[in-house]
């Protein structure tokens, strides 16, 4: 398959398995300080999002930023046959049980990618999702590996996690010849800041270019 013709692709072994481990255990690092600060513990998911229960994420950890705008851009670029813009990166350590329901992405996510950071060896855990021709379609990633796909075209979900704890990261880009460059860094004035730094918000983003709920 190819991004160009299918909307997705997958590069497999994408990033070195030594940066995965470091940004896994950054954003491992993120979680316990969010815990120890707020006296929280695991099971109370403090952080979970709307997308997903049993979860931690974050929205555009300086590490992801970093990466979005260094190693995985290039991974993108080299994708899409076009120069990107970063917008923003989220996280998310998933535990047993979480789930992660059928959407498409926001309106800064014109391409989006996922990077698998660590598994639990004994549980394979597919993105699934739903292809041009409407088939479903299933893939398995090891850490490194990097899936490009449109995040407003193909909808995407998981089933419920059995294992106990995969961390991902997600990386969202515009392209730089679209009509979308407004929305370069999700509208913050830079990289790393935070969401509250944001220009527009995602309700504003998506009346300037809405995206079909699928
Ligand atoms: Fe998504």
């Amino acid at each position: 398959m190819s991004y160009i013709k299918d909307s997705f692709e997958i590069v497999n072994g994408a990033i070195s398995k030594d940066v995965c481990r470091l940004t896994s255990r950054a954003l491992i690092m993120a979680k316990d300080i969010t815990l120890h600060s707020s006296n929280l513990k695991e099971n109370d998911f403090p952080c979970r999002d709307d997308m997903v229960d049993n979860s931690f994420s974050r929205y555009s950890p300086l590490v992801l930023d970093s990466l979005s705008d260094t190693l995985v851009k290039d991974v993108v670029e080299q994708v899409v046959g076009e120069k990107v813009i970063p917008t923003y990166t989220h996280c998310r350590l998933y535990y047993n049980g979480a789930v992660m329901y059928r959407h498409v992405d926001r309106s800064s996510s014109e391409i989006s990618a996922s990077l698998c950071l660590s598994i639990d060896k004994d549980h394979d855990w597919p993105l699934m999702m739903e292809d041009k021709k409407k088939q479903t379609i299933s893939v398995n990633q090891n850490p490194g590996d990097i899936i490009v796909y449109d995040g407003n075209e193909l909808a995407h979900w998981r089933e419920p996690y059995e294992g106990k704890l995969q961390v991902n990261a997600f990386f969202f880009y515009v392209k730089e010849n679209g009509d979308r460059t407004k929305l370069k860094y999700d509208t913050r004035p830079m990289l790393g800041l935070g969401p509250e730094d944001r220009k527009y918000q995602p309700d504003e983003q998506f009346k300037l270019f809405p995206v079909k709920d699928k």
